[in-house]
This record gives structure tokens, sequence and C-alpha cells, in this order.
């Protein structure tokens, strides 16, 4: 007997749609989970911007002995760099107390300060302590983000190597990038003094209470710092929200 082999059926019309809604369904679900593996890949490589929500009022305290500073622990034109991180981790930010070329405290007055990339001013809020001598400003240049001991102080009377024309008695107290040449001024609300950078160090406001001689950090005003589009986002909290620690590193 000879067997009659049977033709599959065709598909029904009905059939046919279903099954292509399901493959175009299985096709959509191996998309979705390979998005979805894609992006935990890249959000483990980027950091994520945990940030805060506004700035903190901390006390500066030494680093080492968690000691409030004082005064005294201020070293007037000091030629080493004392820094401490603010509003996030790994911002720095320089805490000078500022004197003339003999090493007397001078009074730093309130100034309202240019910005050569925008054409706009802010006002710089002036010192603070007995003598209105200590400032503070973002230690991260407004060029291309070099960190101390790249930019440093140098104090009045001193050789500035890369702004030769600003060194001996023509400085009276800069700030310099050894990076690329950026000159900026302590004494008039971090200004730029020469460039290549366009933009100067975002201010820090810093408050000093009388009766105890201590210092708080409040606040920043100016520019943001180099790199961020705004300072509380882009980076980690501090580890304390009581007190920011101030170090020294040597030039
Ligand atoms: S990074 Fe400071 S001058 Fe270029």
């Amino acid at each position: 007997m000879v067997e009659t082999r049977k033709e599959p059926e065709k598909d029904k019309p009905a059939d046919a749609s279903r099954r292509s809604f399901l493959k175009v369904m299985m096709a959509l679900g191996v998309g979705a989970v390979t998005i979805g593996v894609a992006r935990g890949a890249i959000q483990n490589l980027i950091p994520q911007s945990v940030g805060v929500s506004s700035f903190p009022t901390l006390t500066l305290v030494n680093a080492t002995t968690g000691a409030p500073i004082k005064t005294a622990d201020l070293t007037v034109n000091n030629p080493a760099v004392v820094i401490f991180d603010y509003p996030l981790q790994n911002e720095p930010n320089f805490l000078l107390r500022l004197g003339d070329s003999s090493g007397n405290d001078v009074a730093i007055s309130p100034y309202n300060v240019q910005v050569p990339a925008t054409g706009g001013t802010f006002k710089s809020p002036g010192g603070v302590g007995p003598y209105k001598s200590v400032v503070s400003s973002s230690a991260v240049c407004q060029h291309l983000g070099c960190t101390p001991p790249s930019i440093h102080f140098y104090k009045p009377g001193t050789t500035i190597p890369l702004h030769p024309g600003h060194s001996g008695s023509n400085n009276t107290g800069f700030i310099n990038c050894g990076c690329h040449g950026s000159t900026y001024d302590p004494y008039k609300g971090f200004s730029v003094v020469t460039g290549p950078t366009k933009s100067p160090l975002p201010n820090v406001i810093l408050a000093w209470d009388s009766s105890s001689d201590t210092y708080t950090v409040n606040s920043m005003v100016g520019p943001t710092i180099f790199g961020h589009s705004d300072d509380l986002s882009g980076g980690n909290p501090l580890s304390s929200s009581s007190q920011a620690d101030v170090t020294t590193i040597s030039d």
C-alpha cells in the first residue's frame, strides 16, 4: 500500500499573525535585556553623581588632631600649602592668612571680581579673622584643573618661575599654576592676573567666631569649581557633616 504523504497545512491567517506577534515580542524581550545589561555595565563604569543638596556649614579643624583651627595656627604668608576639601570630597580649597612683604597681616576688603569668560562680576566676601586677613578659594585651577602643589601661593617678594615679571618686588602675593602659568590675586578676590585661565578661582565663604577664635566654612561664590556644572554635585559628600579637615602639604 502506498502511503499518501500528507502535505502540511498552510497557516491559517489567525495563526500566522499570532506567531508573528510572538516573534516580535521575543525580539523585543531580548533587546530589552541586552539594553538593561549594557546600561548596568555603563552605570558601573560611571561614578554616581551623588553630591549634596546644599552647602554645609563646617568647622575647620586640624586633620591630625581634630582640634578647631585657631588664628595662631595659621601662618601669615605660609609658604606651605594649607588646604581642605569642600563642599565635596577631593575638592581642595586654599586657606590663606595674607600678609605684606614684612609679614604683617593685611586686611582684605570685599572686592568686585571680573569674570573674563562671561563678562560678569561677583562680590568677593573679603577676609575674616581678627585682622580680616584669612581668605579661601578653590585650589582647582580654572584653566584645566591642576591642583596643589602644582598651583599654590607665592608670598610677596618671592620668585614665580613662570612669571618672572611678577617676581621679587613685583610679586605682591599671587597664586600661580605651574601647569600653564595662570595667575590669580588672592588680595583681590582671587581675580585673574594672567591667563590662560579666563576665570577667577571660586571664592569660599568663611566666618570667624571671635568668642572662640574658630573658623567655619559656609558656602562658595563666583564661578563653579572647574569640571563641575554645579558645585554641589558630581562627587561624594564629605565624611563629616560637622567639620572640614585642614591639611598642610609641602611645595
Ligand atoms: S591648569 Fe592651571 S594654568 Fe593650566
